[in-house]
């Protein structure tokens, strides 16, 4: 059959918590031609640590790159169209490697994993200067979340990587760093880079300098030997050395947040979005400055798109759990046995009957930081039943990102008059309507709700030597909005808020 004629085409490895994707676009329209979806495995080795195979990530990349490349041929679709492959990945998640071997030292210690909370408190207890020492430099508090206290972890505990690292074997990275050395060639010439954005999340980047920070190594005591070249956004960092798209330039490189916040084009000031995967994150950007938020929000690097354009900055309110709660009532509670039926339960009872969950299964993050807290559900009665817990699950998504929303209003002063959000969890209609009527704005979702793979593609196709897309807004034709208006009175939503509120005073102190 005769092939189908198209524009240049760019792919997008979406590498996120729960799984991993390949998509490819059409970089005239951003039409997705086609995709292909891997769920990755978490194992809990021990309460509160999360921990993931970083060959099987990088195995799963393969896989749906091949698959997708197998798709798009069914289709008469010639991949020797593919211009560029753009990265995006969940953000913070630690991987260690021997660089002789190509062999991870360690399992990835995930982005939600809590081990380094003694860590923390000591270090805490040692910050020089004054208590501004991290956030001021990073944008970031000092947290479980973010890749230095995991590095240190893996330093004090994992022979391993102690041996490595004397005998100059070992390199550090999150996902992106890892995928883009294997991918261009691993232990025969991988390129060792990172992006001002994945960097960002280390709390070891200076973000207004834009380099790695030696008084934060030293802090952390970590090598800088091992640390990743960092690297714009958007600009060829080397090429596919195998599998069906061998010689394909990488040249996109965005953690996951920051590429949906260039997926839903929000490249000026004050524009926003949020995010429904694992976690859910709303990112709104700053311009050029850097804002400190008053109200628990983090300071991160929003994009830079090439090497000599210029670094933008966005406000995020981070929150931990938000899919994550679907796949916990799935693999854990059993009461549903794909993440879509969720949509159903809830549909059939369209009320929580006053129950209230609140998943703080790692602590609670953003606007809280409150590392204490642990999961519950409360006001049960015997009258609830598993649909009106799958409904509270999903309003507790929608109450944590009220929450950010809240703090995020505050620090800019000017409220949002809607919110634009994306990712998997959207396609549920009853979350989005519940998000509206939380919020009591307009929630605006595109028809394809893969903004962050997007995002790594455009920034991808952008790339100098690449220029295939010109991030205009005419080039995202194939993309329309749908909007899902307030329905029900303020009042209303007032009184589920402050009872969400109390709900979560109530997840505190838990652990001591
Ligand atoms: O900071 C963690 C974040 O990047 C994870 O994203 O999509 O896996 O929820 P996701």
């Amino acid at each position: 059959a005769k092939k189908a004629v198209l524009g240049p085409l760019v792919g997008a490895v979406d590498q996120g918590t729960s799984s991993t994707r390949f998509l490819v676009f059409n970089s005239k329209t951003a039409e997705l031609l086609s995709h292909h979806q891997v769920e990755i495995k978490q194992e809990f080795p021990r309460e509160g640590w999360v921990e993931q195979d970083p060959k099987e990530i990088l195995h799963s990349v393969y896989e749906c790159i091949e698959k997708t490349c197998e798709k798009l041929g069914q289709l008469n679709i010639d991949i020797s169209n593919i211009k560029a492959i753009g990265v995006s990945n969940q953000r913070e998640t630690t991987v260690v490697w021997d660089k002789l071997t190509g062999e991870p030292l360690y399992n990835a210690v995930v982005w939600l994993d809590l081990r380094t909370q003694s860590t923390v408190e000591s270090l805490s207890k040692r910050i020089p200067g004054n208590n501004n020492f991290v956030k001021s430099k990073t944008g970031l508090p000092l947290s479980t979340y973010f890749s230095a206290v995991k590095l240190r972890w893996l330093l004090d505990n994992v022979r391993k990587v102690q041996k490595a690292v004397e005998e100059d074997r070992a390199l550090f990275g999150t996902v992106d760093s890892w995928l883009i050395w294997s991918l261009t060639g691993g232990a025969s010439g991988g390129v060792h880079c990172t992006d001002v954005t994945n960097a960002s999340r280390t709390m070891l980047f200076n973000i207004h300098s834009l380099e790695w920070d030696k008084e934060l190594c030293e802090f952390f005591e970590i090598p800088m030997k091992i640390l990743p070249n960092v690297r714009s956004s958007s600009e060829i960092y080397g090429l596919m050395k195998a599998g069906a798209l061998e010689g394909v330039p990488i040249s996109g490189c965005l953690g996951d947040q920051s590429a949906a916040l260039v997926g839903q084009m929000c490249f000026q000031d004050g524009q926003a979005k949020n995010t429904y995967g694992t976690g859910c994150f709303l990112l709104c950007n700053t311009g050029r400055k850097c804002v400190f938020s008053e109200h628990g929000l983090l300071t991160t690097v929003a994009y830079k798109l090439g090497r000599d354009k210029p670094v933008y900055y966005a406000l995020e309110g981070s929150v931990a759990i938000a899919g994550a709660v679907i796949r916990w009532l799935r693999d854990n509670l059993g009461i549903i046995k794909t993440s879509e039926e969720i949509e159903n339960l809830a549909k059939e009872v369209g009320t929580s009957y006053g129950c209230y969950f609140v998943p703080a299964f790692s602590g609670l993050y953003a606007p809280y930081w409150e590392p204490s807290a642990r999961g519950i559900i409360c006001g049960l009665t015997q009258f609830t039943n598993k649909c009106h817990i799958a409904f509270a699950a999903l309003e507790a998504v929608c109450f944590q990102t009220r929450e950010i929303l809240d703090a995020m209003n505050r620090d800019c002063g000017i409220p949002l008059s809607h919110l634009q959000v994306d990712g998997g969890m959207t396609n549920n209609k009853i979350l989005m309507q519940l998000q509206a009527d939380i919020l009591y704005i307009p929630v605006v979702k595109p028809s394809m709700p893969e903004t962050t793979a997007l995002g790594a593609a455009m920034a991808a196709g952008a790339a100098e030597g690449v220029g295939v897309w010109s991030l205009e807004p005419e080039d995202l034709s194939a993309v329309t909005m749908e909007r899902f208006e307030p329905q029900i009175n303020a009042e209303e939503s007032e009184i589920r808020y402050s009872t969400w509120k109390k709900a979560v005073m109530k997840s505190m102190g838990w652990v001591t």
